[in-house]
């Protein structure tokens, strides 16, 4: 058997208590300092926040070890004398795995990251180097956790792990924004009007924008389902919140109407920054310091508050009392979906705090939403919270056959091609409700990262691969 317990990470190593004799620290390294005998090397392996002081008394260090090098270092754990950390390693010796050279060496660039702080521009371009800085190291570990978290909260309340396809021939919400998969050679396709017949799978296909109406059909199987996996919209937003290609968690549960629904948006939510604020302490207690200042403190109070509920028709209201006293870009009205500067002012000013919306006009929700008696709006809920607008969306489904496919034939959409989801309502049929949560703008919630490019490994947006 081969042992793989003589490679401990930084994180555990740190948890020591001293004396620990014969330890091999395995990481790059953060700064190098020389003061006469002595010379301090950072190293870190990403394990955790934090990295180990390594100190080389009369030990020699290659002069030319820099930020960025892989580094093989043994020595044992003891006290550290100097204040700033609780512990160091008194280093026996030091192996270069993999030189960074500080430089341009054999027509190779200087490394990047040197010891200055970057902006998160800069870094954006070179995905493949960013991870090792302490913001995206602290993202992608948050992220990491959350996605723990995510499985963890519903498979604890009885919900099935769902995965849904990714190709497919469904725009499941109505809206059009797809990335088209083909295989046709575009010089074969008749430039007028392509022949999908001939295509892969005999038929247009496209990348998901959601897994919903999947889900929805093994909601009547399972009860109760969770996606959790990647979405793709080819819409052409710009802005710090939208992504081409993003995470979206999506549970789907057979019995619930909207109160429940909401319930548990807000439920998973809270359990979400709980998650993070005892599981992640470290790296929250920098973004709290670096990123946005009192992040931790918002957090914990709005875990432990209320989610204040309102109708779009009543927010609407609210809109209009005050747009004489505020410049709205977008005048409210009833009909109009609510503008981010509308959601930004209902979360950040008027209620302070996620806000639950809910009962939106039929005409600017997707078509599967129940519809209420009024004939005018739909049970809709989308989830604002501060900064950020928009976290999660969701509704009640209907469930008649009759008024679906009808909603469905208003809409411009061909029902015999969703026949297979008129099939849940003609065998069954019964109420339900879900909704999606996007995770990177979870992720920037709690983080508080203000772009979303920022909080996914390798951002895909408009004009933009990284
Ligand atoms: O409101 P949306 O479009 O809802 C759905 O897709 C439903 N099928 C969900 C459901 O009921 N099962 O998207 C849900 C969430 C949004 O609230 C937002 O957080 C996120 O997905 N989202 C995006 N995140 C990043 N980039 C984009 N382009 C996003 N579009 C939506
Ligand atoms: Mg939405």
């Amino acid at each position: 058997m081969i042992q793989y317990d003589m490679f401990p990470l930084i994180k555990d190593i740190l948890a020591m208590e001293p004396p620990g004799n014969n330890l091999v620290i395995r990481g790059w390294v953060r700064t190098k300092r020389d003061m006469k005998n002595l010379v301090f090397v950072e190293v870190n392996d990403g394990s955790c926040f934090n990295s180990i002081q390594c100190t080389f008394d009369g030990i020699p260090v290659p002069p030319d070890l820099s930020t960025g090098s892989a580094v093989e270092i043994s020595g044992s754990l003891v006290f550290s004398p100097a204040q700033g950390q609780a512990v160091e390693i008194a280093a026996a010796s030091i192996k270069v795995i993999g030189d960074a050279p500080a430089e341009e060496k054999n027509g190779i660039p200087p490394y990047p990251l040197q010891k200055k702080r970057h902006s998160l521009e800069f870094l954006r371009e070179m995905p493949q180097l960013r991870g090792r800085t302490n913001t995206l190291a602290a993202v992608m570990r948050v992220r990491s956790r959350l996605s723990y978290a995510v499985h963890r909260f519903f498979q604890e309340r009885g919900y099935h792990y769902l995965h849904t396809p990714v190709i497919t021939g469904n725009d499941a919400e109505g809206a059009g924004s797809m990335f088209r998969v083909t295989t046709l050679n575009p010089s074969l396709a008749d430039p007028g009007k392509n022949d999908y017949s001939k295509d892969f799978f005999g038929r247009e296909t496209f990348l998901t924008v959601s897994g919903q109406l999947e889900a929805e059909a093994y909601a009547a199987a399972l009860s109760r389902v969770y996606t959790f996996g990647p979405t793709f919209r080819a819409e052409n937003s710009n802005t710090a919140r939208h992504l081409a290609e993003f995470w979206m968690i999506e549970p789907e549960t057979a019995f619930f109407r909207l109160p429940e629904n909401m319930a548990l948006a807000e439920d998973f939510l809270k359990y979400c920054f709980k998650t993070v604020l005892d599981e992640c302490a470290e790296d929250m207690a920098f973004f709290d310091e670096r990123i946005e200042k009192g992040l931790i403190g918002v957090i914990k109070s709005v875990a432990e508050s209320a989610f204040v509920h309102i109708t779009y028709t009543d927010a609407i209201k609210e809109l209009e009392k005050v747009q004489n006293t505020k410049t709205f870009e977008y005048k409210p009205s009833w009909g109009c979906d609510l503008q981010s500067e509308h959601e930004r002012f209902l979360t950040e000013e008027l209620f302070m705090g996620p806000v639950i919306v809910t009962d939106y006009p039929k005409e600017i929700k997707a078509f599967y939403m129940k519809q209420n008696d009024d004939g005018k709006t739909v049970r809709a809920m989308d989830v604002l919270v501060p900064r950020l607008g928009e976290i999660i969306g969701g509704s009640e489904r209907e469930e008649n056959l009759e008024r679906l496919e009808k909603r469905m034939t208003e809409s411009g959409m061909n029902t015999e091609r969703y026949s297979w989801y008129l099939d849940l309502r003609r065998y069954g049929s019964f109420p339900h409700s879900g909704f999606g949560l996007g995770f990177e703008r979870l992720t920037q919630y709690v983080t508080g990262m203000a772009n979303i490019r920022d909080v996914i490994p390798y951002p895909r947006a408009a004009g933009q691969l990284y």
